[in-house]
């Protein structure tokens, strides 16, 4: 019993040691040039969109259908996001083509059926991906 415990010790210290390893020899490249492996994207995507799941549940979706919300939401659209999402025409933008994730074409894809998880995404933004927490200079309505 007592053995085990050590061996578990040990193995957990060795453990530890390999990952201090890992970040202090700089294997991790973190240029956006460079994509993740796959099982490292896989697991941050699911990390992600539980992340958003979760924290998107309790959000009361507006009647998005008046016209009034939506002239002002796609001149907010147009001045904040176009640059990165795109627009009906638009290809491509130097911002776009360089971002690691890749910001999805939203002028494609809408919000894909999730109004509120994407109301939780534009508020508070994505860590390490580009998108901004626009609710640091928005209020929810504008959002
Ligand atoms: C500087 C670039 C940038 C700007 C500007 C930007 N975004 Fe993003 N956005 C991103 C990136 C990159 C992602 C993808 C993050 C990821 O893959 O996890 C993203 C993701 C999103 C998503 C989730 C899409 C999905 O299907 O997963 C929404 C919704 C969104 N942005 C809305 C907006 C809105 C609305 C604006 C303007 C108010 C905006 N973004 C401005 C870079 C940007």
């Amino acid at each position: 019993m007592k053995i085990t415990l050590k061996a578990l010790i040990a193995a957990g210290l060795a453990t530890v040691a390999a990952a201090a390893g890992v970040v202090y020899f700089g294997v991790i490249n973190v240029g956006a040039d460079d994509p993740h492996s796959a099982p490292v994207y896989a697991l941050l995507s699911i990390a992600r969109d539980r992340s958003i799941e979760v924290r998107s549940r309790d959000i009361q979706v507006p009647d998005l259908s008046q016209e009034a919300l939506i002239r002002e939401g796609a001149g907010n659209y147009n001045s904040m996001c176009v640059g990165c999402h795109l627009a009906p025409g638009l290809t491509g933008t130097e911002l776009s083509n360089s971002l690691y994730p890749a910001p999805p074409n939203l002028s494609k894809l809408g919000v894909d059926g999730h109004p509120a998880a994407a109301f939780w995404i534009i508020k508070h933004g994505i860590k390490s991906t580009g998108m901004p927490a626009w609710g640091k200079s928005m209020a929810d309505p504008y959002i």
